[in-house]
């Protein structure tokens, strides 16, 4: 027996070339940057935002943000408006909410990490 047959039986006898309509790798429920994101939030964020929407620590419950953001300040979008909540996070009060957020987050965190952060509490339902 050649080494071509080999081959060609070991692939019909196993299906193991593929083409068959094997399963192809599930999605990933969650990117790498996401998970990255999660680590800052847990390290950074969690001890004052819960991620469930009716749970308020110190700050209030970011779940939904994406959607509700976009309406806190004028002329800014949900993404700009997070980002400008960590930079400065004294421009803009949330009601009902002092000024309790720590001013230095923007310096603790990489650039990496914050975007990474951002793109975590985006993606919170
Ligand atoms: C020491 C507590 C504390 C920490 C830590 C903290 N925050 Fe906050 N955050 C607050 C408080 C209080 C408010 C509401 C007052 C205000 O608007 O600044 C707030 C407001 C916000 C808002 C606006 C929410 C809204 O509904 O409009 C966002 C977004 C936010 N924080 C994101 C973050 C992220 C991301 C981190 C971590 C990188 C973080 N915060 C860390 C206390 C905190």
């Amino acid at each position: 027996m050649s080494i071509l047959s080999l081959i060609l039986f070991a692939c019909l006898g196993l299906g193991a070339c593929g083409g068959k309509g094997e399963p192809i790798a599930p999605t990933p429920t969650s990117s790498p940057e996401l998970t990255a994101g999660k680590q800052v939030f847990v390290a950074h964020c969690g001890a004052c935002h819960s991620t469930s929407p009716d749970t308020v620590i110190v700050g209030p419950p970011l779940a939904g943000i994406a959607q509700r953001g976009g309406g806190r300040v004028d002329g800014l979008d949900a993404r700009t408006y997070v980002y400008t909540s960590i930079m400065r996070p004294g421009d803009y009060l949330v009601e009902g909410f002092g000024d309790l957020m720590p001013a230095d987050l923007a310096k603790k965190l990489t650039g990496e990490e914050l975007d990474s952060v951002v793109a975590y509490v985006l993606s919170l339902k």
